[in-house]
């Protein structure tokens, strides 16, 4: 087992250090990439996954985690931004011996680097990782974990849309408004009840069978679609992509009736450009990595010892952070996605400034 890279990088991609991992017995090939510890340390999830090659790989880690840096700055937690991959197909290779190999590499950061769950990993998993290191999160519940983060993701969802829906008719509630909502999984159920007791309409669309079939037993109310495409053209005041990334692109937009996008999938904007096209439209898109931002919130809160009513708080604080991107686009004549990229920017070098004042 060894390192075979470490590398401080502040060249062109402006990571701190990225790390490489490699355990020739279990397989393991991993790829750590810590994009900023201004704010405190890197958190971002364990992505497994099988790349077509170590260059994509690489490529996925270093953009996944300077994301992480702004989801963080901006859900005020002082935590940096960082993200691993594996690369790897989970079905043939991941082992608990993998598993604590890769746990062993995190602890060698010494707290630079905390992981999580993400595509390919699981709660399970990363109770195996705890084995090996005390710097990861998203364990379960037995472990000390904050367990599913789809509940405060849903729940920070909620919160953006509410500040949009005041931001373009005057009042924080989704009451009377007509919301589509593409996805129906663990988020997308939530968001739904969230919606319904707040008084809007739901109409909604699933690939998957049983999701539907929730939605008929549980809300009968809910509207159906057959598919996303049906869901953009409806007669809807907010669209909520809660699904796969890539929902707002070159097709969907000019379609779209809705005034309003808040959702909770990752990467919504299919391409750079979009933003201004949502916004030539008079659509407000609220930035999926500002709204979706309850996951990490719940996740984070495990390092002071989990509290769900402490972590939900921080979680509802989506809805003020979310009216203060919409002021600071409307100020300063940028789409929404621009202001909430200033804004984190600000906030890591404001704060993260502070640490040159020495202390000892
Ligand atoms: N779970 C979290 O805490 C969290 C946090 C941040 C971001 N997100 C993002 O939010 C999104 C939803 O996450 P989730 O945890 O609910 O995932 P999930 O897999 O539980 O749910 C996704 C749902 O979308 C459905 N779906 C897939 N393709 C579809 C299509 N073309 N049309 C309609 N429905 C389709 C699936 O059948 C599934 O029911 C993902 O993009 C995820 O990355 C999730």
């Amino acid at each position: 087992m060894g390192v075979f890279a470490s590398t401080d990088d502040p060249g062109s991609t402006g990571h701190e250090q990225v790390v490489f991992c490699q355990d020739k017995q279990t397989g393991l090939k991993a790829i750590i990439g810590i994009y900023s510890t201004a704010l405190g340390p890197a958190l971002g999830g364990t992505r497994f996954y099988p790349y077509a090659s170590e260059e994509a790989a690489l490529a996925d880690v270093l953009d996944l985690s300077r994301g992480m840096a702004y989801k963080n700055a901006l859900a005020g937690l002082d935590l940096g931004g960082g993200k691993a991959v594996i690369w790897g197909d989970p079905e043939q290779i991941k082992s608990e011996a993998l598993l604590r190999a890769y746990g062993r590499f995190v602890e060698s950061l010494a707290g630079r680097y905390y992981t999580a769950c993400d595509v390919g990993t699981y709660v399970a998993d990363m109770d195996v990782i705890a084995r090996e290191t005390r710097y990861v999160t998203g364990r379960s519940v037995e472990h000390g974990g904050a367990g599913d983060s789809s509940i405060l993701t849903a729940w920070g969802v909620f919160q953006g849309m509410r500040a949009a829906a005041e931001h373009v008719w005057g009042a924080p509630t989704l009451a009377g408004k007509r919301v589509g909502v593409a996805g129906l999984g663990k988020v997308g159920k939530y968001l739904t009840k969230h919606l319904l007791d707040d008084g809007a309409e739901v109409v909604a669309t699933d690939v998957n069978p049983k999701a539907l079939e929730w939605v008929r037993t549980t809300h009968p109310q809910v509207e159906l679609v057959d598919d996303a495409s049906a869901l953009v053209a409806a007669d809807i005041d907010v669209y909520a992509p809660c699904a796969l990334g890539g929902a707002l692109n070159d097709d969907t937009v000019p379609a779209l009736r809705a005034k309003v996008v808040t959702g909770a999938a990752n990467n919504q904007l299919a391409h750079p450009g979009i933003e201004k096209l949502l916004a030539d439209r008079g659509i407000l898109y609220t930035p999926d990595y500002v709204v979706n931002a309850g996951g990490v919130i719940q996740v984070a809160d495990e390092i002071e010892g989990f509290n769900f009513e402490r972590a939900k708080l921080r979680a509802t604080k989506i809805y003020d952070t979310t009216r203060e991107i919409l002021q600071l686009a409307d100020d300063e004549g940028v789409p929404p996605a621009v202001a909430a990229d200033r804004l984190a920017e600000r906030r890591m070098a404001d704060v993260g400034r502070l640490r040159s004042i020495l202390l000892r």
